[in-house]
């Protein structure tokens, strides 16, 4: 529903664009691929970025370009969507997992330093939820270390640490653009950005089978290229994302003003750190009869994620043991997803926040 609400509201201009793009004869990464990596590098205020298929392609490539391999270790949050540990696999290195931090969802600090070995070579941060992890705290522990830093940014397009965008702090960083994101393709989509100029450019090359002149291939590399279509809808709807994450914030706003005394958890934003709100997580203890609750009443809602990454079948080799991380597993339990996109109604906000506060027996607005 939120996908094809922000497609209407741009459906001319977007319909009016895959008809140039169809009619150009050019429809894989050319001329508004190349494009869109300028706007959006100039929305982040960095240098460049380097479009490609998707956002779990821009996290491998980025691995492939820092140079992971077997042998290798990487730090990942245990409680994450899955490519944030699947592409570290997918290289032949070994995800390291580490515990969240309680109030932000993101990786700690902390259990990073316990987590370091003599074969661990980067971190990977995810911005969950739209939240910028720690980046201070990690960036120190990374230089100490000799460590990269790859933000996982997929969910926090956007998202700022003192006025500073996300996919800035990084040596690389990746976003996606899956149609629920807060920038979306009509399809998929990704990019890479990130401060290590050499390790981008060879993120680009490695994005088509490592070519360095037509047939010349210096590198193995992937086709991992971003479509023509879709370049063009991102380019249209970069210039509706500060409105609509201004939205996203606002909406959360009225949630957490509302529900602030309710006995729930609404989300925690440090100072200075700034949430764009991809979802809007609460903690309840009586989680699952509010989702009954919602359900009934026809109110979206979603969990994000039920399970610990080292808790699934794939990564059973890896040996962790259940209570190894005691906050993911306790945030698998309590953790709900409420509607939250640019295109709600004021109704459905209001139905959404009398719902809540309606099975907390409140009064209501
Ligand atoms: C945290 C995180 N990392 C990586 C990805 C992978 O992105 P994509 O679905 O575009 O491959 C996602 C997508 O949902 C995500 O949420």
């Amino acid at each position: 529903m939120a996908p094809m609400r922000a497609f209407e509201e741009q459906e001319n201009e977007i319909l009016d664009a895959v008809a140039r793009v169809l009619k150009s004869g050019m429809w894989v990464y050319a001329n508004e691929g190349k494009a869109f990596e300028d706007e959006f590098a100039k929305y982040m205020g960095c240098d460049r970025t380097v479009a490609v298929s998707c956002g779990t392609d821009s996290l491998i490539l980025s691995l492939m370009a820092l140079g992971v391999g077997p042998g290798d270790e990487v730090i990942t949050p245990a409680y994450s969507f899955f490519a944030s540990a699947s592409v570290i696999k997918h290289v032949g290195a070994t995800p390291v997992f580490c515990d969240i931090d309680e109030k932000t969802f993101n990786i700690d600090p902390e259990a990073v330093k316990a987590a370091i070995t003599p074969k661990t070579v980067g971190i990977i941060p995810v911005h969950l939820y739209g939240l910028p992890a720690d980046m201070k705290s990690l960036r120190e522990i990374a230089d100490k270390n000799g460590l990269f830093l790859l933000e996982d940014a997929c969910q926090a397009v956007g998202a700022r640490i003192n006025g500073k965008a996300v996919g800035t702090f990084g040596d690389l960083a990746g976003f996606s653009f899956y149609p629920t994101k807060n920038l979306s393709a009509c399809g998929e989509g990704g990019c890479i950005s990130g401060k290590n100029a050499e390790a981008l450019e060879i993120a680009s090359k490695i994005r088509l089978h490592g070519e360095t002149k037509r047939y010349y291939h210096s590198l193995l590399g992937l086709n991992a290229r971003l479509e023509e279509i879709q370049s063009a809808i991102l380019r249209i709807k970069l210039k509706k994302l500060p409105e609509w994450t201004a939205r996203r914030q606002e909406i959360a706003g009225m949630y957490t003003d509302a529900w602030a005394d309710l006995p729930m958890r609404v989300p925690y934003v440090p100072d200075g750190f700034e949430h764009v709100f991809h979802l809007y997580v609460i903690k309840s203890r009586d989680r699952e009869r509010l989702r009954e609750y919602l359900n009934e009443k026809k109110i979206g809602n979603g969990v994000y994620y039920p399970v610990i990454l080292p808790g699934l079948e794939i990564f059973r080799e890896l040996g962790y043991n259940p209570g190894e991380f005691p906050v993911s597993e306790h945030c698998c339990r309590e953790v709900l997803a409420l509607p939250i996109f640019p295109q709600m109604t004021e109704g459905e906000i209001e139905a959404v926040i009398q719902a809540v506060y309606d099975f907390h027996g409140s009064k209501g607005l």
